[in-house]
């Protein structure tokens, strides 16, 4: 662990293999520091449920468990904030252009859910395309959960 000059508490900084224990070492580092700071009952839940969601969809989806690509995490607390960026070497994707997993015909699938819980569980929600190619994921969960309208803050 580091500590960085602007206000942040903590920052884990990861490279990992596209392996499902990444899924799991990650999910676990990720509700321990988030426990670690405050964060208890249902928002620990959404941390962990975004957390799991999104590094499993950069290992399968992303990097497609390929033994050559990485998984780059990075998760730091700052006053008033959890935040966690997930990033790989796929080809990227647009969460803007995925169907509605709520969509009458699609309820009954048995996947497609991952991007909307990670943005339905967590405060802020962005994706970006890395510059080396590749999707980079931030999650945000805010400490002080008075946020009334997170979804003004989702992209
Ligand atoms: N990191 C990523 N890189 C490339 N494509 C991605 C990435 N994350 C998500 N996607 C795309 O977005 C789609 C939706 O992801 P989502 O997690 O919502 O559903 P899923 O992974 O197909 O099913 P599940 O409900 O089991 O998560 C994926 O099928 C994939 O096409
Ligand atoms: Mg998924």
């Amino acid at each position: 662990m580091e500590r960085d000059q602007d206000t942040t508490a903590v920052m884990v900084r990861e490279v990992l293999d596209s392996t499902l224990e990444t899924v799991a070492h990650i999910e676990a580092v990720a509700v321990e520091i988030a426990r670690r700071v405050g964060f208890r009952g249902v928002s620990l839940d959404h941390i962990s449920l975004a957390t799991h969601e999104t590094i499993t969809n950069a290992v399968v989806h992303g990097n497609r468990y390929r033994t050559e690509k990485k998984v780059f995490v990075a998760i730091s607390i700052t006053q008033d904030r959890f935040k966690i960026t997930i990033a790989d070497e796929g080809d990227g994707f647009d969460p803007m252009t995925l169907p509605d997993p709520l969509a009458p015909e699609r309820l009954s699938e048995g996947s497609g859910r991952g991007v909307y819980l990670s943005r339905a569980s967590m405060d802020e929600y962005h994706v970006r395309s890395r510059d080396a190619g590749g999707a980079e994921v931030t999650l945000v969960k805010y400490l002080c959960a008075q946020v009334t309208n997170p979804s003004a803050r989702k992209s």
